[in-house]
């Protein structure tokens, strides 16, 4: 049965459409609600739909997350990020061969000619990765900007290529940067995870070792980070893009906006806040502050604005974690242990329960990450690497059918209009 809404404005009666959507809530249309003199209003956006999309659904009281109607976690355990990047941008899984001309055009694309490389002799070695990395994708601009044309499918699908490919590069160039070290060219012999892992931690001129563990483990956390709807991120990559401007500045404005603790930031504000913890009888002490309204501090890698039980991500992410950490011996790591125990405390406390704050993906990413090696400074920049294809695919289903520019109204409390007072009657 149709959803029917009315309102009543004043006494007078308004129908509202009613948009229905193939999974998950319907929408009510309030596009013409500005002819009725009246706003709608949400900050945060906690119940409005910016725009329809096909990519991905999530239904966050049961922790269901889809890609293209695939489940998360039999990609996870199934598909590859490259396999993940190409059913986001298609909406199909590729065939045998689709996939491999896919995997050989973005392998043909990772490299970062010299000349746009002496960007990085702009930064400090001090210099947070994730702003290099944003300033790196937002220069990809002034390499293709001349043959811009957003409507053009071709032009469209060559951006989402070029992003997907270098994305790695940019974010292996950030890590030798902080390091001192020389970048490191991709090999085409290698797997995308391989490669990054490579251009990494390799050696100039050695030829590449990568742990097959270690990059399967990174390539599930690229696929489980690939999408995630209309998420602050996403949704500012949308913003951006709906002015027209060039994808790569759209996608840059993205990586700025997931850089922030509340989002993409928080799983490297995970370590940060489990290190400051260091010890499991520290932990009541931080539950206190978390409650405590006068105190800013948060539980990172707890809560989310749509899962409401588990963030399925998360579930597949403690299992990977575990797997990683009795890999690299790392099992007994005192940071496990502390985060293990603060998740069953959170977990048992009615402050969490009735808010329904449980771990997210954040929470076990970063665990996992610092288990591999990797630099915490690099965790939002893993992050960003994984979401690229999502973000790029947000911008093309937008792009690819009739859209408007993002202009949001606002609920005005300012002063009413008043004559200016001249400076020696003030
Ligand atoms: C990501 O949107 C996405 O899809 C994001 C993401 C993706 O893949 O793109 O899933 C990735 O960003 C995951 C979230 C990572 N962030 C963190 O782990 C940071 C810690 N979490 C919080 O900052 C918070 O939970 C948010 C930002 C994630 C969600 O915030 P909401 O939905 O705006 O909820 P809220 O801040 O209004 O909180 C509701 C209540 C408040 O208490 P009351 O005012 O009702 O008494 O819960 C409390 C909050 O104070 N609360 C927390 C808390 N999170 C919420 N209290 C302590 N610790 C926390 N982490």
């Amino acid at each position: 049965m149709a959803q029917k809404v009315k309102i009543d404005i004043d006494g007078k009666l308004i129908d509202m459409p009613v948009l229905e959507a193939s999974e998950g809530f319907n929408v009510l249309d309030v596009r013409d609600l500005i002819n009725e003199g009246i706003f709608t209003y949400d900050p945060g956006f906690l119940s409005t739909a910016s725009c329809d999309s096909k990519v991905t659904f999530i239904d966050g009281d049961k922790g269901i997350l889809l890609y293209r109607g695939y489940p998360i976690e039999q990609l996870a355990e199934k598909s590859s990020h490259l396999e993940v990047s190409y059913l986001l941008l298609h909406g199909e899984l590729p065939t045998k061969t689709q996939l491999e001309t896919f995997e050989n055009s973005i392998n043909q694309h990772m490299q970062i000619d010299k000349q746009f490389a002496k960007l990085f002799d702009g930064f400090n070695e001090s210099s947070h990765p994730m702003a290099m990395v944003c300033a790196a994708i937002a220069g990809l601009a002034s390499l293709y900007h001349d043959d811009l044309d957003i409507s053009d499918p071709e032009y469209q699908m060559k951006a989402a290529i070029q992003l997907i490919a270098k994305i790695p590069t940019i974010a292996a160039m950030a890590y030798r940067k902080s390091i001192g070290k020389d970048f490191i060219d991709p090999d085409p012999e290698l797997t995308y995870a391989e490669n990054f892992l490579h251009m990494c931690f390799g050696e100039s001129g050695e030829t590449a070792s990568v742990s097959k563990t270690l990059s399967r483990a990174l390539d599930k956390i690229f696929i489980l980070h690939a999408d995630h709807e209309q998420n602050a991120s996403t949704s500012t990559v949308r913003m951006a893009g709906s002015t027209e401007c060039n994808p790569f500045a759209a996608i840059a404005a993205g990586t700025a906006a997931l850089w922030g603790p509340s989002h993409g930031g928080a799983n490297e504000a995970v370590l940060g806040m489990l290190i400051e913890i260091s010890e499991i009888s520290r932990i009541d002490e931080y539950i206190k502050r978390a409650k405590d309204k006068e105190d800013p501090f948060k539980l990172m890698g707890f809560g989310h604005r749509v899962y409401k039980n588990f963030d399925p991500r998360a579930t597949v992410m403690q299992s990977s974690a575990h797997a990683v950490l009795e890999e690299q011996g790392a099992s007994n790591d005192p940071l496990l242990s502390v985060a293990q125990s603060l998740e069953r405390i959170a977990r048992e406390q009615e402050y969490f329960v009735e808010r329904k704050l449980y771990p997210n993906i954040d929470f076990y990413s970063g665990i996992t990450l610092k288990a591999m090696g990797i630099p915490v400074p690099m965790f939002t920049v893993i992050f960003t690497l994984g979401r690229m294809p999502g973000w790029i695919t947000h911008w093309k289903e937008m792009v690819s059918s009739p859209f408007k520019i993002a202009r949001p109204r606002q609920l005005y409390l300012g002063e009413n209009s008043r004559n200016y007072i001249d400076i020696n009657k003030r």
